[in-house]
């Protein structure tokens, strides 16, 4: 297959614009109010017919003896031969029960974002918490809840206890195992936590070390932005320390010691907080329109991507090795891997009298790359979890509406979903048991 892949640098800055408004947008005050809309819409909201809550171990004691955890595989790493699909949700009017019984397909794996304010009496929001808790456990799936702190500095030993008992809760009492994905795609300039390599690793093992205290069975998954572009300049949230600004992250960024921080650097060793303390590892990853058009994903994409392996005037300064993630998170480790939040969309305002391509199309072609026998089977069997981002985004100028969706229009998810029942090794929620030990089996 060509590996060959040339992309804009142009171009992907002007995406992680787009994503740095959405950071910005979640981390002010208007996150409070939509976690209450969002609320009050649905706390009345019952399991819709034709859904039923799966069988799960409730009640489960995480701390019991049968609670042990496998030594054989990571926590809700599912066997050799499967991956896991999942989607994230724009929960303002969808949820995986109206999913389920739209597209016909029980997501294995089901994200939500929420906030950590670790000086909050309740760091995370427990209504919200457990209300997404709930929606997951009607379609008997994984719930992969994304931390965003609004700091890591001054967090108190009570505020990750806290959360662990609420993890704890979720999973013997709803009998929903999780995946927790702590501070996201912390690589990045457009999350307020970003380009903190020092604090960020600090964190992650502090919480990971109150979750794993109180059970089995929720996994921790470390998951950074793809790095192709790192390190981002413009655009974001934060600047990228210096020397005398933060000598600390500074050093640790600068990776090849030349004394500045560049595409020459490591973008993701540094925020790695150590095989002990992660289960899954993870990557962002999206296709975005081209020079304003509608396109299908370019042939080897996902491979060039995850293996660094790029050519051309986008490869130029890089260092590549550095960028293989495949090879150094997850082969060598032996760790399963996931696409976390991931897409192709479909930009109605960039159709013109030019366009050729479909949303079908479009979106075709990132699925049956994405999800292809080579992909999963031949170049990444440790790829497991593959999540599709199931929001339609506009930016704040209204000159693009992003729209990831596979689960919108039937004319997307008619082929979808007879493209995701074709395949044995696409694993739903429908296929999966969990012990409360972590161990998860695919029927
Ligand atoms: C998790 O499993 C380990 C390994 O078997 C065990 O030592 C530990 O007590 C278990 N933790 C909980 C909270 O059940
Ligand atoms: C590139 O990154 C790899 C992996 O981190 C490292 O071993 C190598 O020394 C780096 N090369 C340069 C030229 O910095
Ligand atoms: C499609 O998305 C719109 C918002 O973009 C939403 O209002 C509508 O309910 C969705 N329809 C379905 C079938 O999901």
């Amino acid at each position: 297959m060509g590996n060959r892949v040339c992309m804009s640098r142009r171009t992907l800055a002007f995406f992680f614009w787009l994503k740095a408004t959405f950071a910005m947008a979640l981390s002010m005050a208007g996150l409070g109010y939509m976690v209450y809309r969002i609320y009050v819409l649905h706390r009345d909201a019952v399991a819709p017919i034709g859904t039923t809550p799966k069988s799960v171990p409730i009640p489960i004691d995480p701390a019991s003896a049968v609670c042990r955890r496998s030594s054989s595989l990571a926590p809700l790493e599912p066997p050799t031969g499967n991956t896991l699909i999942g989607y994230h949700y724009d929960w303002s009017y969808d949820t995986p029960a109206l999913f389920a019984n739209r597209v016909g397909l029980r997501p294995a794996v089901v994200n939500a974002f929420m906030a950590m304010q670790p000086s909050a009496t309740n760091a995370l929001d427990w209504n919200m918490l457990s209300w997404h808790a709930w929606q997951v456990s009607l379609v008997g799936g994984i719930f992969q809840l994304s931390i965003m702190p609004t700091t890591l500095t001054g967090i108190p030993d009570e505020a990750y206890t806290t959360i662990a008992a609420q993890i704890k809760a979720i999973n013997s009492e709803r009998g929903v195992p999780m995946i927790v994905r702590f501070g996201h795609e912390m690589n990045g300039n457009w999350m307020t936590y970003g380009y903190k390599p020092s604090q960020y690793t600090t964190e992650f093992r502090r919480i990971t070390n109150a979750i794993r205290a109180q059970t089995n069975m929720t996994a921790m998954m470390w998951a950074p932005n793809i790095g192709l572009s790192y390190p981002w300049t413009t655009g974001g949230v934060i600047d990228l320390p210096t020397a005398a600004t933060d000598p600390t992250n500074f050093a640790l960024m600068d990776t090849n010691g030349d004394g500045k921080l560049d595409g020459g650097d490591d973008p993701y060793g540094p925020y790695y907080p150590g095989d002990e303390y992660v289960d899954w590892v993870g990557i962002s990853l999206y296709w975005y329109i081209s020079a304003g058009a509608n396109t299908l994903i370019q042939d080897g994409y996902i491979y060039a991507n995850l293996k660094g392996s790029i050519t051309g005037d986008s490869a130029v300064g890089l260092n590549l090795t550095a960028r293989n993630f495949y090879d150094r998170f997850a082969s060598a480790k032996n760790k399963p891997m996931a696409l976390p939040e991931s897409g192709a969309p479909w930009v109605a305002s960039a159709v013109t009298a030019a366009t050729t391509t479909t949303e079908l199309l479009v979106k075709q072609s990132w699925w049956t790359q994405v999800l292809s026998t080579q992909t999963l089977q031949v170049d990444f069997p440790l790829l497991k979890l593959v999540v599709n981002f199931e929001e339609k985004k506009t930016d704040t100028a209204g000159t693009a509406d992003n729209d990831w969706r596979v689960g919108n229009s039937s004319v997307v998810y008619t082929p979808y979903a007879s493209f995701i029942n074709s395949k044995t090794n696409l694993v739903l929620a429908n296929r999966l048991s969990f012990s409360c030990g972590g161990t998860l089996s695919v029927s």
